[in-house]
């Protein structure tokens, strides 16, 4: 079946009482044992609407197993927690969501965990690889430079060295890109994004091998961090749509970074759909649509808060991937608690504006920002 078709039936199971054809939510934490095969409850990642909503999560990305989180972050923690021991080396790419590149630069030392940080570039990546080197962490495309690295290059670096692999898949979305036929061990998503696709979820998820989810589980229901039964529902809702969603916000963020390159007042535009973009020809081979997601610089004559004032319907809100566009200073959002010189040193400027693009009709999209632009100058 193809992903459009698996997003809508995929894992989805019909309620037998009344023959609903929806998934019943069902709510109970206390549930019997004496006949199962295993010990339910809703911490330890098995239950009914917990598993419906990663088995559809599964068939979109190609993957035998997965776990939904409360969050994206108890998705990464988890994998980091779940793999890595004092005295371990993970690699982690620079220029990753600002919440991961905390997490590992500030408890990975209070752990006793060693962390390299590498451009995702292949000969750095084996540069980096140390004897005790367990754990690679990347993204791509990333938040908020949208750069891209190659997938299945890295993969074969990481297996060579029997490390696991692990990729926030967040920005790209099972439906554009799906990391596991590339060679990679794990995907993990931040679900409060596309997934979820409303702005009304938290949640996410990590998808990978049996063997790898169940080593990851046993720590992760020691830690917390599962999904409660109605937002399960609301995930699995939300998926249906997720085909139709992704590949018109990837349409319309095509038109929307071609336009804005014309616009006086922007002096770049980041988006991997570009032919300019560095990682356009890798985002050709292994990606199916370019995404939603893209950035642009504001020339520094324009105050970019007075810009984002200027915004008419748009919001200017943390978090992306809803059916509205959204527009965000990453300084003041995602990367606020990211170091002032790393920060600098990646091209994270006050003049850098990150957009989701949404489902609306991209001409309004596009007519909304030249106007604060002009507004704003
Ligand atoms: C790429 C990416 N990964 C992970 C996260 C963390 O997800 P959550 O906020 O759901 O914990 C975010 C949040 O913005 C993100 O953009």
């Amino acid at each position: 079946m193809k992903k459009a078709t698996l997003a809508v039936h995929a894992g989805s199971a019909r309620e037998r009482n009344m023959g609903g054809i929806n998934s019943p939510i069902l709510t109970s934490s206390a549930i019997e044992y004496l006949d199962d095969t295993e010990v339910r409850y809703p911490r330890y990642f098995n239950t009914f609407n917990q598993q419906v909503v990663a088995a559809k999560l599964c068939a979109l990305e190609g993957a035998p197993d997965g776990l939904v989180t409360s969050s994206g972050m108890a998705a990464i923690s988890s994998i980091m927690m779940g793999l890595l021991h004092p005295g371990e080396h993970a690699i982690i790419m620079e220029g990753m969501y600002g919440g991961t590149h905390s997490l590992v630069t500030t408890e990975f030392r209070r752990l006793g965990i060693e962390y390299s940080i590498s451009s995702g570039e292949p000969d750095d990546i084996r540069a980096q690889i140390r004897p005790n080197t367990r754990l690679l962490f990347v993204e791509s495309p990333t938040n908020p430079l949208l750069r891209v690295i190659d997938l299945a290059a890295v993969a074969e670096i990481t297996h060579q060295h029997g490390i696991v692999n692990a990729i926030d898949n967040t920005f790209a979305t099972p439906i554009l890109q799906n990391p596991l036929s590339l060679g990679f061990d794990l995907v993990m998503h931040s679900g409060t994004k596309y997934l979820g696709g409303h702005s009304d979820l938290c949640c996410g998820a990590l998808l990978g091998s049996e063997a790898l989810i169940e080593r990851i589980r046993n720590h992760a229901l020691m830690h917390g961090g599962s999904l409660n039964a109605q937002e399960c529902y609301l995930l699995e809702r939300s998926l249906k749509t997720l085909d139709l969603r992704v590949r018109r916000q990837s349409e319309n963020a095509l038109i929307v970074a071609h336009d804005l390159l014309e616009v006086p007042g922007i002096v770049r535009v980041n988006y991997p759909g570009l032919p300019s973009h560095p990682g356009h020809d890798i985002a050709v081979r292994q990606m199916t649509g370019f995404g939603g997601m893209l950035s642009f610089e504001l020339d520094p004559a324009i105050d970019p808060v007075r810009f984002l004032r200027a915004l008419q319907w748009i919001p200017c809100a943390i978090s992306l991937g809803g059916v509205e566009t959204l527009l965000c200073q990453p300084v003041a959002t995602s990367h606020a608690r990211m170091e002032l010189g790393e920060r600098e040193r990646l091209g994270i400027t006050p003049q850098l504006i990150r957009v989701s693009v949404g489902i609306e009709d991209v001409g309004d999209i596009v007519e909304e920002v030249v106007t604060a632009i002009q507004e704003a100058a």
